[in-house]
């Protein structure tokens, strides 16, 4: 049989949850295969025992009907494992009433992260999912600015905040508690409570899906952060120059430590477009989002230019998909709703 048959067939099993395969999540390894015999490994991303033998079954399932008589599956301990194996691995709660928590990352400060998570949440509300964005971002809270929102929440019967409502989003953002004259010196530890406080003492109410806004970095602050709550998946967001790649495998390691997959990269700022000419130019090299992505084996989800209109929209309040719903770069964001809808359900 030759390899692409065998890929081919692993390819089917899709992973318990997605809509992507265990191939894409990375998790098939050391495949060796003769006539009617295959010998493979599969690195577990997931502590939980029925997905794992879900996976199993499913794969021993998929090759004896290819055509496979022998087949043995041996699992490797991952990387997640063995960093998980320092500390017992327990998997972090769920929020309740959210069905789908999605994390939106940068190694490299400024690339972004904010426009594309106000973005994608606009475009899924547009869709009519219910969605909520939580602005983790305690350094340099932006959802204030992004979606122009400076109301206090109002603290409900058990201690529980109101999230704010805007453009039919529920938000918070410990930026709507600070005032200018806050001290914003937080210690890890303090920055840890404080989110597990915002995670657990909002109320949501029921959302299909909260987006976090992640501040930037791939450290223990973000660490911690996405350790605290059970992610169904990140973005990883990229500018096209090379020390902004780097951070991308960064970010994809941390989120492979607490076993999410990610979803794909956005590469933003990636082109600019003249608005006199329509000229398209690279203004920093080019195919680097692609590279990496293709090197993760995760999806590429977009492409977004430079463009001034995001820009706009973003300084004032208002996130291009809402502004300019018709705009090209609107429409990038669309899509890039889309495939994240695609790939968690
Ligand atoms: N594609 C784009 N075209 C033009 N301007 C953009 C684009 N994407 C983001 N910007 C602008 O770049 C600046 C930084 O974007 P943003 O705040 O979203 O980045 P960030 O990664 O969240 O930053 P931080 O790391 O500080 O949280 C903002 O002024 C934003 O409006
Ligand atoms: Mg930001």
């Amino acid at each position: 049989m030759n390899d692409d048959k065998l890929n081919s067939l692993l390819r089917q099993v899709k992973y318990p949850g997605f809509s992507k395969d265990v191939v894409s999540f990375g998790l098939i390894q050391n495949v060796k295969e003769s006539d009617n015999s295959v010998e493979l490994g599969v690195k577990f991303s997931s502590e939980k025992e029925d997905v794992r033998q879900e996976i199993l079954a499913n794969l021993e399932q998929v090759l004896r009907a290819g055509g496979y008589e022998k087949v043995s599956i041996e699992i490797i301990q991952g990387a997640a494992q063995a960093s998980a194996g320092q500390q017992e691995a327990t998997a972090p709660p769920g929020i309740p009433g959210v069905k789908h928590t999605i994390a939106v990352a940068s190694g490299k400060g400024g690339v972004g992260k904010s426009t594309v998570a106000a973005n994608l949440a606009a475009a899924l509300r547009k869709q009519g999912h219910t969605v909520g964005i939580l602005d983790l971002d305690v350094f340099g809270p932006s959802l204030p600015i992004t979606l122009g929102v400076h109301e206090v929440p109002k603290v409900l019967e058990g201690n529980k905040l109101q999230p704010i409502i805007k453009y039919d989003m529920s938000l918070m953002s410990l930026g709507f508690l600070l005032t200018d004259s806050s001290p914003v010196i937080w210690r890890g530890a303090m920055v840890t409570k404080m989110v597990s406080q915002f995670l657990f003492d909002v109320a949501w109410g029921d959302l299909d899906y909260l987006i976090l806004d992640l501040p930037p970095g791939t450290g223990d602050v973000q660490l911690t952060l996405v350790q605290q709550v059970a992610l169904t998946g990140a973005v990883i967001v990229t500018t096209p120059q090379d020390l902004a790649l780097k951070d991308v495998e960064r970010g994809a390691n941390m989120f492979e430590k607490v076993n999410t997959p990610v979803l794909g990269i956005i590469e933003n700022m990636s082109y600019h477009i003249c608005t006199n000419c329509g000229h398209e130019s690279q203004i920093f090299s080019s195919g680097g989002g692609a590279k990496e992505s293709k090197r993760l084996n995760v999806p590429l989800l977009a492409k977004i230019p430079l463009n001034e209109d995001i820009m706009k929209a973003g300084e004032n309040g208002e996130p291009l998909v809402i502004h300019l719903p018709e705009s090209e770069a609107a429409q990038l964001f669309r899509d890039v709703a889309n495939q994240v809808h695609e790939l968690v359900n």
